[in-house]
């Protein structure tokens, strides 16, 4: 279990325990999270789950699969700290962890 904020674009915070095992992208639509379609259903296949991933946290989120990296060519305003959130375990050592949607996501 991990609690996680996801902040939309308005600034707009929601703080959810989402168990390990699950993705972040899927803590996020379990919780009806706005600014998370994840269309393709964590395929990592649609980039619409795309989220910046906060500071410090990029590293204890992984790496970034080949797949992943291409898919998100296709999201828009992609940034350094660009994730799909379908890519990202939730584990106990993202207790704390900080998400943002990016502005074509809302
Ligand atoms: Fe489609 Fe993440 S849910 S790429």
């Amino acid at each position: 279990m991990a609690k996680i904020t996801y902040v939309e674009h308005d600034g707009t915070e929601h703080v959810i325990d989402v168990k390990t095992g699950l993705t972040v992208m899927e803590g996020a639509v379990k919780n009806n999270i706005p600014g998370i379609d994840a269309d393709c259903g964590g395929a990592c296949a649609c980039a619409t789950c795309h989220v910046y991933v906060d500071g410090d946290w990029l590293p204890k989120t992984g790496s970034k699969s080949a797949m992943e990296d291409s898919m998100l060519d296709f999201a828009e305003n992609v940034e350094p700290n660009s994730r799909l959130s379908c890519q990202i375990k939730v584990s106990d050592e993202l207790e704390g962890l900080v998400v943002r949607m990016p502005e074509s996501q809302h």
